[in-house]
């Protein structure tokens, strides 16, 4: 048994046998799994979700097992119970534990509690490491490879884990990155320089907005739920914008990604752009939280 509670926690083999695993669920998607039945996964929500929430519950059925799921307004929580005692309880119920929290390190801290594997869901603006496997899984299916690629990650960098989990994967699969955003929601300085020194990286960094050259641009959106201030978030959210004009200086073969949802950063009529490859890259959320819940269970791929 094994934890995923940081993208670091992964090395370059791991990661393409997971996502090589992850192509074999996705070919027997249909079909039924005896893998893990009689298991339990438990899905603890203390932030709000749709697409993790639901593609982890969905994985977890297509392998057999079945869900106890955690309703947070519902919970003990609530009451004032510590996140402590709640996992030990829930980890006396289930086989293994999903959990998104807001603050960061609360995976780690679960996994620290837990007998049973934890899975990081996302832990406040920290890390979202299966978002990540999702992404490079998405990005090989659309364009075969990652090394070279010129990606461009675009929005709230400051505080979106999606972000910071994929620049490092990014620069551990040799992916040249420009980083642009809004000025005050720069990525942190840490994680770029660790990138570029684990991996040598090329990465860059903007606050204007020029699609010209990249074969991906990965937007995410103002994570306004992390700014002390809420007026400072809506001001900002309009500035960063995927507009269709913008579009024009693209490649013709540019993916456009997001982790999904958008708000205002992409306005709707973009969806029917051929760049648009978000809604393609949510689905192969399920196939590859199917690997990571099985190499959890396991503690290896097969
Ligand atoms: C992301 C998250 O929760 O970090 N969503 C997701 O998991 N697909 C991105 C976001 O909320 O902006």
């Amino acid at each position: 048994m094994t934890d995923v509670i940081s993208i670091r926690d992964l090395d370059k083999p791991t990661i393409e046998k997971l996502l090589e695993s992850a192509e074999k669920m996705e070919k027997n998607l249909f079909t039924s799994h005896e893998m893990f039945r009689g298991k339990v996964a438990a899905t603890l929500f203390f932030e709000a979700s749709t697409r993790t929430h639901l593609s982890f519950q969905t994985a977890a059925q297509r392998l057999g097992m079945s869900i106890v799921p955690y309703y947070h307004n519902a919970s003990s929580s609530t009451k004032g119970e510590s996140l402590r005692d709640t996992i030990r309880i829930v980890d006396g119920y289930a086989d293994i534990l999903v959990m998104r929290h807001p603050q960061e390190g609360a995976a780690r801290y679960a996994a620290e509690q837990a007998q049973h594997p934890v899975v990081n869901a996302g832990d406040g603006g920290n890390q979202h490491p299966t978002q990540t496997l999702i992404d490079l899984y998405a990005i090989l299916k659309a364009k075969g490879k990652i090394k070279g690629l010129n990606v461009q990650l675009v929005g709230d960098l400051k505080h979106a884990r999606a972000m910071r989990s994929l620049l490092y994967a990014l620069g551990m699969f040799g992916a040249t990155v420009k980083l642009a955003a809004p000025v005050g929601l720069e990525m942190d300085p840490a994680i770029i320089k660790e990138t570029e020194e684990k991996f040598g990286a090329k990465i860059t960094q903007t606050a204007d907005l020029d699609l010209s050259g990249s074969d991906v641009v990965y937007v995410c959106r103002i994570q306004k739920e992390r700014f002390a201030d809420p007026y400072a978030a809506s001001k900002l959210a309009a500035s960063f914008r995927i507009s269709p004009e913008l579009l024009k200086n693209a490649k013709s073969d540019m993916i456009l990604m997001h982790p999904l949802p958008k708000i205002d950063e992409i306005p709707p009529e973009v969806d029917n752009s051929p760049h648009a490859y978000y809604f393609q890259q949510a689905r192969c959320g399920v196939p590859v939280r199917m690997a990571v819940l099985a190499y959890c269970m396991k503690g290896k791929v097969d």
